[in-house]
C-alpha cells in the first residue's frame, strides 16, 4: 500500500488527526485516540505554532475534541438501540473501529477517496479493528453505493450513517444527492449523525474567522433548519447546540462569543418509516 500522504482535502483528515493526538496526551481527555500520532509520525507534518501565523485554526481545533466525543456516544446510542451497521461518510483517518467497544457481529464500513485510503491502510496494516471493518474507495459525489454494497452493505438492516466534517466539503447539490442515497439505502430503525455548518453563517464564518487554506476548500452550507431539511428526507431529526455539548464536556468553544450563535451543529436524526416511494 502506498504511504503518500493525501493532500487537498485529504489534508484536513490529516488537521484533524493532529488535534485527537494531542486530545489523546490529556489528562482530562474526551476520548482516547492512539492511532492519530502514528498517522502524523507517517505524514512527518507539524502543526501549526503561534509563529507561523496559522493559529486562526485555532477555533476549528476546539471543535474537534468535541465533535468526536459527542459522535462517539451517538454511535454508542445507535449501537445500543440496535443498529449492527455503522457508515463513516468521508472517514478520513477516524479509528473507531479500533477503539471504540463494539457489540458482536457489529459491521462498520469506512469510505474515502483512494488517496486517503491507501495511506491510512499503510499505517494501520498490522492492526486489528474491534469489529468487521470494511473499506469502501470511493467518491462521495459519484457512485460511491454500488461499491458500499459490494463490500457487504445489508440495506435491510438498521444502520447508523456518520458524517463528520464532511457536507462542508461537498456543494449543496452534492449534498442533496449523499443525504438521499443515504436515506434510500437506510431501513427502519437506522440513524443518522452530522456536522453541519449553516448556509447563512457559512460566508460570515469563512471570512472573518478563518482565513486560510484549509477553510478555502469548504464549499457549501447545509440548510439551516436542519430538521426540516432531514424531515423531508424521512428523519425525524434533533439539533445539538455545540457550545452547551462543549459546557457539558468542561471544554471552551470558538463560536459561544458571537452574538447569532454558532451557526454549527450537531444534528442526529433516526428513521422510523420504510424508505420513501
Ligand atoms: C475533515 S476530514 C474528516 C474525516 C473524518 N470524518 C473525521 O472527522 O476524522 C474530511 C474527509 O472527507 C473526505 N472527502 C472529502 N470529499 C470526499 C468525496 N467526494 N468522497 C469521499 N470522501 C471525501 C476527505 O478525503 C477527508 O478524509
Amino acid at each position: 500500500m502506498s504511504t503518500r500522504v493525501p493532500d487537498g482535502v485529504g489534508a484536513t483528515a490529516i488537521g484533524v488527526a493532529a488535534v485527537r493526538a494531542h486530545e489523546s496526551t490529556r489528562p482530562d481527555r474526551l476520548f482516547d485516540d492512539p492511532y492519530a500520532s502514528r498517522f502524523l509520525a507517517a505524514t512527518g507534518w507539524t502543526p501549526p505554532t503561534r509563529a507561523d501565523g496559522r493559529t486562526r485554526l485555532a477555533g476549528v481545533v476546539l471543535t474537534i475534541p468535541i465533535r468526536t466525543r459527542f459522535l462517539d456516544e451517538a454511535l454508542t446510542d445507535a449501537a445500543d438501540a440496535g443498529c449492527r451497521q455503522v457508515v463513516l461518510l468521508g472517514a478520513g483517518l477516524d479509528t473507531r473501529a479500533f477503539r471504540m467497544d463494539w457489540p458482536p457481529g457489529l459491521k462498520l464500513f469506512e469510505v474515502d477517496l483512494p488517496d486517503m485510503v491507501a495511506f491510512k491502510e499503510s499505517v494501520l496494516a498490522d492492526d486489528t479493528p474491534a469489529c468487521a471493518r470494511s473499506v469502501v474507495v470511493a467518491d462521495l459525489t459519484e457512485d460511491w453505493t454500488t461499491p458500499l454494497l459490494a463490500a457487504g452493505f445489508d440495506r435491510t438492516a438498521p444502520t447508523v450513517w456518520v458524517a463528520e466534517g464532511l457536507l462542508v466539503y461537498l456543494t449543496s447539490e452534492q449534498n442533496e444527492a449523499l443525504i438521499a442515497e443515504v436515506s434510500a439505502l437506510s431501513a427502519p430503525g437506522s440513524h443518522l449523525a452530522l456536522t453541519v455548518l449553516n448556509q447563512s453563517r457559512l460566508g460570515e464564518i469563512k471570512e472573518r474567522l478563518l482565513d486560510n487554506a484549509i477553510v478555502d476548500l469548504w464549499q457549501s452550507g447545509t440548510p439551516d433548519d436542519p430538521i426540516a431539511w432531514l424531515a423531508s428526507h424521512g428523519w425525524q431529526a434533533t439539533v445539538h447546540d455545540p457550545v452547551e455539548r462543549a459546557a457539558a464536556y468542561g471544554r471552551p468553544y470558538l463560536f459561544d462569543h458571537l452574538p447569532h450563535g454558532p451557526g454549527r451543529g450537531f444534528v442526529t436524526a433516526t428513521r422510523h418509516e420504510g424508505r420513501p416511494h
